[in-house]
């Protein structure tokens, strides 16, 4: 029985990666973040049956001692370091501690791959972010980046950190350069989640404004639970490699709205322009736009090339836009 490790598991792509693993007869290991109340995140979406089948290790990735004991103990046969501060707009008031978590949490990992467990493959959870504001449309493997974020500078050590260890020590490190990637399970700070949960309270009674920053922020939203598979794919070839995995299709936070709200049964009306913006249902104002949400810059332009993934890993997206959106309203609605 193969074995693998999952940082980040509570997290959204955790979710769908502990239950992609277990289906392939994996044996999984997770690494929690200690918390007073033993919260488990998405994991408490799972059928009991389903969470009592990973092992659970308590402890922080900057803590190098404990990476190095769980991952002496366990010698994975894969390591899915998924473990981060991934909120970019956040990473804006909190630099350091996203610096911490993101670079420090990579290196222990590596560095412990090198020195307690050389066989176990390693993948990084590497990040369109990393182009910023992208010196050529679409992105590849070879574009270079210009990180525009507390977030995106981390995640480019950490990117680098694993091309390092690759090339310095010979070990299997992975990355992958995902574009956005959201869910049913995504966490409400994140713009779509934002939208479907507002979309599906209001559907059902609610008469508030939702309150949203940039509208014209153009994003490659694909499903995360078709990224998981592409992360494990990348971790079955032969030589590691980088793979970005995208959809290659662009949509407005306004597109997002639209799809959403008529997924929810309200066809919304736009009146007013920029920072005056507003979106209404059946003349009741129901969207509106705040500087609270603005960033200090945004990394625009990015759409994927996903063409190497295509044709060494035999990937492609398999949800719309169009189905995403409708699966994260409905899901909301029905939890309402
Ligand atoms: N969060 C948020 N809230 N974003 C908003 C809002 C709002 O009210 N209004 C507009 N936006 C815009 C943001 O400015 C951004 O351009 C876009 O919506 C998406 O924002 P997020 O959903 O927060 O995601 P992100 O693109 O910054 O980052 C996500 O995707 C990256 C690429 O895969 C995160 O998952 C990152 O960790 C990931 O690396």
């Amino acid at each position: 029985m193969k074995k693998a490790l999952v940082t980040g598991i509570t997290g959204q792509d955790g979710y769908f990666m502990a239950q992609f693993l277990l289906d392939k007869g994996y044996d999984v290991t997770g690494i929690v973040r200690r918390n007073r109340d033993m919260r488990l995140g998405t994991l408490e979406m799972l059928p009991r049956e389903t969470v009592q089948r990973i092992k659970l290790e308590h402890g922080d990735v900057t803590d190098a001692q404990f990476i190095n004991n769980v991952i002496k103990a366990t010698e994975p046969d894969e390591i899915y370091h998924l473990a981060a501060q991934s909120f970019v707009g956040y990473s804006f008031h909190n630099p350091q501690a996203t610096l911490e978590t993101n670079i420090i949490g990579t290196l222990n990992i590596v560095n412990a791959v090198k020195e307690v467990s050389p066989k176990s493959r390693f993948y990084f959870a590497g990040t369109s972010e990393l182009y910023g504001t992208a010196e050529k449309v679409p992105q590849d493997e070879s574009t270079p980046f210009h990180p525009r974020s507390p977030y995106a500078i981390s995640k480019l050590a950490g990117y680098w950190l694993t091309k390092n260890y690759r090339e310095a020590y010979g070990i299997f490190g992975a990355n992958g350069i995902l574009f956005n990637h959201e869910s049913e399970v995504r966490g409400p700070e994140f713009v779509t989640r934002k939208i479907s949960l507002a979309a599906a309270r209001m559907h059902n009674g609610s008469r508030e404004v939702l309150e949203l920053g940039n509208m014209n922020a153009r994003k490659d939203w694909g499903y995360a639970k078709d990224y998981v598979e592409g992360m494990w794919l990348m971790m079955q070839q032969k030589e590691p490699d980088d793979f970005v995995l995208g959809t290659g299709v662009l949509h407005t936070v306004r597109d997002f709205v639209e799809g959403a709200f008529e997924v929810a049964g309200m066809n919304i009306e736009w009146k007013g322009n920029d920072m005056n913006e507003k979106g209404f249902y059946n003349g009741r104002e129901v969207v509106s736009v705040s500087s609270k949400f603005f960033r200090p810059l945004e990394a625009d332009n990015m759409l994927a090339d996903y063409s190497k993934a295509k044709r060494l890993l035999g990937w492609k997206p398999k949800t719309t836009f169009e189905e995403l959106v409708k699966l994260m309203v409905e899901s909301d609605i029905k939890k309402a």
